[in-house]
């Protein structure tokens, strides 16, 4: 089934456009790698995607409703799951609360009152099925090993149940084996229905993917001014 769909999306930084008329669409259940020269525009990509920022022309399709009427807030804290290279996390917290934190914010709009027993046992439970076990849910984030880190912020992303993981280079700071293992991670959730979209510069990643999608650098001054 179609999750998301991109129609003729494009972006600019002022005068500089980055992406041009980009059309694409993604399933659940299914691992996408955007791969491409550094520049290209996938992080910009991923940022138009997670509505971080408006693309300047084209559309947005989220299970076939018009991003643009949906409320921006509700689809960043419910529909989507976002995962850096560099982690972001909150390094003084623990793992779990990291993790508590983010189905907080995601719920902060809702007339139910957040029950912080089962967050906190829900927190425990993502932990442990990204191989994190009670110990290591404890640890402040900078005590973890930078594999482990990685699975926090994975947990972290599924939080609030995302269709759509969206991933900017999640192995780019790991050593093979631990990439493996975090790509373990991402099949795990394509086979549970998810959306995976990956960003990288791996083959070993993009060779897990199901669709590979190439992003192409824009020659100068396309734009016309
Ligand atoms: N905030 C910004 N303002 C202006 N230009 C930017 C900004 N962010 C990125 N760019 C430029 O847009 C292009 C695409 O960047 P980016 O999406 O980060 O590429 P990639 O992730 O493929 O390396 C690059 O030329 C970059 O310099
Ligand atoms: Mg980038």
């Amino acid at each position: 089934m179609e999750v998301l769909k991109l129609e003729n999306l494009c972006f600019s930084y002022g005068s500089k456009q980055v992406l041009n008329g980009v059309n694409y669409s993604f399933e659940n259940g299914k691992i996408y790698a955007i791969v491409g020269k550094s520049g290209a525009g996938k992080t910009t990509l991923l940022s138009v995607i997670s509505g971080l920022v408006e693309p300047t022309e084209g559309t947005i399709y989220c299970n076939g409703e018009d991003m643009k009427s949906q409320d921006k807030y509700e689809y960043r804290s419910k529909n989507i799951g976002v995962i850096f290279q560099d982690f972001n996390l909150l390094t003084k917290l623990t793992a779990k609360e990291n993790v508590e934190l983010s189905m907080e914010i995601s719920k902060s709009n809702d007339k139910q009152k957040i029950d912080k027993g089962e967050i906190e046992r829900k927190a425990y439970g993502i932990l442990d099925q990204v191989g994190l076990d009670r110990d290591e849910a404890d640890r402040r984030v900078l005590k973890l090993s930078g594999g482990q880190q990685q699975r926090v912020a994975i947990a972290r992303a599924l939080s609030y149940g995302p269709d759509i993981i969206l991933a900017d280079e999640p192995t780019g700071n790991l050593d093979e084996e631990t990439q493996e293992e975090i790509m373990d991670i991402m099949k795990k959730l394509a086979a549970n229905g998810k959306c995976v979209i990956i960003v990288t510069h791996s083959s070993y990643v993009a060779g897990c993917a199901d669709e590979r999608i190439e992003l192409k650098t824009m020659k100068k001054s396309t734009k016309k001014q």
